[in-house]
């Protein structure tokens, strides 16, 4: 690699987004980023919560580089190996033959600017995934741009809603109320939502019987 992948966007939302994971986890446990991307966000996660193992994937293995990189110069050797993970594929993550009926539970599932960058099956795909991999009061965060029905969308979201479209018709930004109706199908719910820089969400989903103890949680 000649040099990293570099994201503006993952630099200034990096921080932002680990105070959030810093109030909502506890100290250790197991996590699987989805389209990590540059691995910027992997780097940074990982080296605040050194008792967590972080597993970054990625669709495209010309990511793995970069991912590499950040996590060296951030020397966080919490950082797994990155693998190959397409939501839409029926198994996540290469198993051990001897747990081949076992999918790997993560305590984290974490996916940011994904959902209005893929096809719609992206979103089925994240959730039927993410409730097969997480751990009991296991949770899936995601971040990124949202539409929503009683929230006035901001005029920098409809740019980009219409450029994501014109560059690909099977792109977009995502209604927050249809997302969270394959989660409901999954299994999951919606147990928080934060709003963030940038006209950004970040969006944390369990099973119901994990939601009000999260509530609960984080209300002490
Ligand atoms: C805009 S980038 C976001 C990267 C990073 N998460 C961030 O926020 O900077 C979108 C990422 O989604 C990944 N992606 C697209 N379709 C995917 C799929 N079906 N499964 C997993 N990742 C996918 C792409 O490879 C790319 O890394």
């Amino acid at each position: 690699m000649t040099s990293p992948d570099f994201s503006p966007s993952a630099e200034q939302n990096k921080r932002p987004i680990l105070s959030q994971l810093l109030q909502l986890l506890p100290p250790h446990g197991r996590a699987l980023e989805i389209a990590s991307g540059t691995g910027q966000h992997a780097a940074c996660f990982a080296s605040h919560l050194p008792l967590w193992s972080w597993q970054p994937t990625d669709t495209h293995a010309e990511a793995f580089p970069s991912i590499r990189h950040y996590a060296r110069q951030a020397g966080a050797a919490n950082v797994l190996p990155p693998q190959l993970l397409d939501v839409c594929a029926e198994r996540w993550l290469a198993q051990q033959p001897a747990a081949a009926d076992v999918p790997p539970a993560f305590d984290l599932i974490f996916c940011a600017n994904m959902l209005h960058i893929a096809p719609w099956a992206a979103c089925t795909g994240l959730m039927q995934g993410s409730a097969r991999h997480l751990s009991p009061g296991g949770v899936l965060v995601t971040y990124g741009p949202y539409l929503e029905q009683d929230v006035a969308t901001a005029p920098s979201n409809l740019d980009f809603d219409a450029s994501l479209r014109a560059r690909n018709a099977a792109w977009g930004v995502r209604q927050r109320e249809a997302v969270e109706e394959q989660a409901l199908l999954a299994g999951l719910c919606l147990a928080q939502r934060h709003a963030m820089p940038a006209n950004n969400l970040l969006l944390v989903w369990t099973r119901p019987e994990a939601a009000q103890g999260l509530v609960n949680q984080l209300a002490l």
